[in-house]
């Protein structure tokens, strides 16, 4: 484990932005053809939203990517209102794009989140990460920290998500992709969070698993 001083840490989190932006200036074009593949249980997550059909709810997903999830929310919920945040404005563009034709209110912002995004809130219902928590590395506990903060009392965190991998090389080509799999956000989502779900499942007979969490505050 790695510790930072305050300036370090500060060095690190505009490094990992930084990183994002430059990684998804050519992914962001490839990402919706490519992710299907073994970005696994992001269909199932959001059986998990918990509301009707035509109930008015609000949620904000961060690291909102391309729109993947926004959309098929959009698309099942016509009176969600949408918030979406990403450090990369390439994924921002094609989300905004894909989005348009949806009715629904919504609005994204090209911004890392943390303190950057403390002027948003109108608190969000639900606060959904899918697949971007494994990638904000130094800085995800003080992530999760924030959407505890900003979620209102009952409200809820669904997040799905890399988990670990008994296999070494596996572990470092996702390091390659700047992701972190050392099981370490399951235990903090537990701890900040009252779990209602918290399950972890085997991808590819094992090659790696993945995990899928819905807590309340
Ligand atoms: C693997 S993609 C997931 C996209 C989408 N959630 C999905 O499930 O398809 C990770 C996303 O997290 C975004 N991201 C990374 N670091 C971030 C940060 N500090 N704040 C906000 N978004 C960030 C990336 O730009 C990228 O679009």
């Amino acid at each position: 484990m790695v510790s930072y001083n305050n300036q370090e840490f500060r060095v690190e989190k505009v490094r990992q932005q930084e990183r994002m932006c430059r990684y998804y200036r050519f992914q962001s074009k490839i990402y919706d053809w490519t992710r299907w593949a073994f970005l696994f249980g992001r269909t199932r997550i959001l059986k998990k939203l918990g509301f009707d059909h035509q109930d008015k709810f609000r949620i904000m997903e961060v690291g909102c990517g391309t729109g993947f999830n926004l959309d098929r929310i959009a698309r099942k919920y016509p009176n969600v209102e949408l918030v979406g945040i990403d450090v990369s404005e390439n994924m921002l563009e094609i989300a905004e794009k894909k989005l348009k034709k949806r009715k629904n209110k919504k609005v994204f912002h090209p911004l890392p989140y943390g303190k950057d995004t403390d002027f948003l809130f109108h608190p969000p219902d639900i606060i959904l990460f899918s697949y971007s928590l494994t990638m904000i590395n130094p800085q995800w506990p003080e992530l999760l920290e924030k959407a505890y903060r900003d979620l209102p009392e009952g409200g809820k965190i669904l997040v799905i998500d890399f988990h670990d991998s008994r296999f070494q090389w596996f572990k470092s080509h996702l390091g390659n992709h700047h992701v972190r799999m050392d099981r370490h956000l399951l235990p903090e989502l537990q701890r900040l969070f009252k779990p209602i779900e918290s399950k972890v499942n085997s991808a590819y007979m094992g090659v790696w698993q993945y995990f899928l969490f819905v807590g309340e505050k």
